[in-house]
């Protein structure tokens, strides 16, 4: 039974890349119908892929979320392997929950790995003179001159709606994004089907151009709920690894 389900794993995984035409899938098994199961093997499989990755001086970019908070949590602890790895907060924002922020889980991952880390002191969503007053910061400065040297970036995947509640927008906002035809949210940014840009948040943080130059993203998300949303991901850059469980794999076959 367990080889069995094992192939149809890897399966889908390639069923999955094949149609979003991405480098990699790594579909975790739902052992039990449960919302926070999920997200740790999620956490645990794009920690362990991250790892896989890591080479010496590299710069690795972080987002925040529940997603990200799970990589941070259940990544295992290493001994002076990756001693001269940096990790930076690839996007400010400071929410209510810490547990959540780019800047917590990049200094719990840099702990784990036995890196440094950078913190970058931006919210989200500010005015544009304080927005650009901030900019001229030296600490920050030195922040933003590192999000402009991540070579991987691993990231958490939102649906646009329910980000732009977490992110407090107003009801004629949220309106606006679902006119617009929003289905996602990623460092920071709304994205419609297509993976084109509806709205971007107002802070400092890894801008989309680079994003899409990079030559390793990790997207991990889980939940069926999310289909729509990962699909508009997978648009924008080829070389994303997707890390997601397996009913959210189904559902964004279903996708059309
Ligand atoms: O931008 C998308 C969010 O980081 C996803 O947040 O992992 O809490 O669902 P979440």
């Amino acid at each position: 039974v367990f080889i069995h389900r094992f192939k149809g794993l890897r399966d889908l995984e390639e069923e999955v890349g094949e149609r979003l035409q991405i480098k990699k899938v790594i579909v975790v098994p739902e052992m039990i119908q449960d919302g926070e199961i999920a997200l740790k093997e999620i956490g645990k499989a794009a920690a362990n892929y991250l790892k896989s990755t890591v080479q010496s001086k590299m710069i690795i970019g972080i987002t925040g979320g529940s997603t990200m908070a799970a990589v941070a949590e259940e990544m295992g602890k290493e001994q002076g392997k990756f001693q001269d790895v940096i990790v930076v907060p690839a996007r400010g924002g400071l929410g209510k929950d810490v547990d959540k922020q780019a800047n917590t889980i990049a200094a719990k991952i840099a702990g784990k790995l036995g890196g440094t880390y950078k913190l970058l002191y931006m919210p989200d969503n500010i005015d544009k003179n304080v927005f650009s007053t901030l900019s001229e910061d030296p600490v920050i400065k030195d922040v933003m001159e590192y999000i402009e040297k991540i070579q991987v970036l691993i990231f958490g995947i939102g649906r646009a709606d329910k980000m732009a509640i977490r992110r407090g927008l107003s009801p004629a906002e949220l309106q606006d994004l679902a006119q617009k035809g929003a289905v996602s949210e990623a460092f920071g940014y709304y994205f419609n089907r297509n993976g084109e840009i509806i709205r971007e948040v107002n802070t400092i943080g890894v801008s989309l151009k680079k994003f899409k130059e990079l030559k390793l993203v990790i997207g991990a998300a889980a939940g069926a709920e999310k289909a729509e949303a990962v699909v508009a991901i997978s648009r924008l850059n080829a070389n994303l690894v997707l890390v997601i469980d397996e009913s959210l794999a189904r559902e964004i076959l279903k996708i059309k």
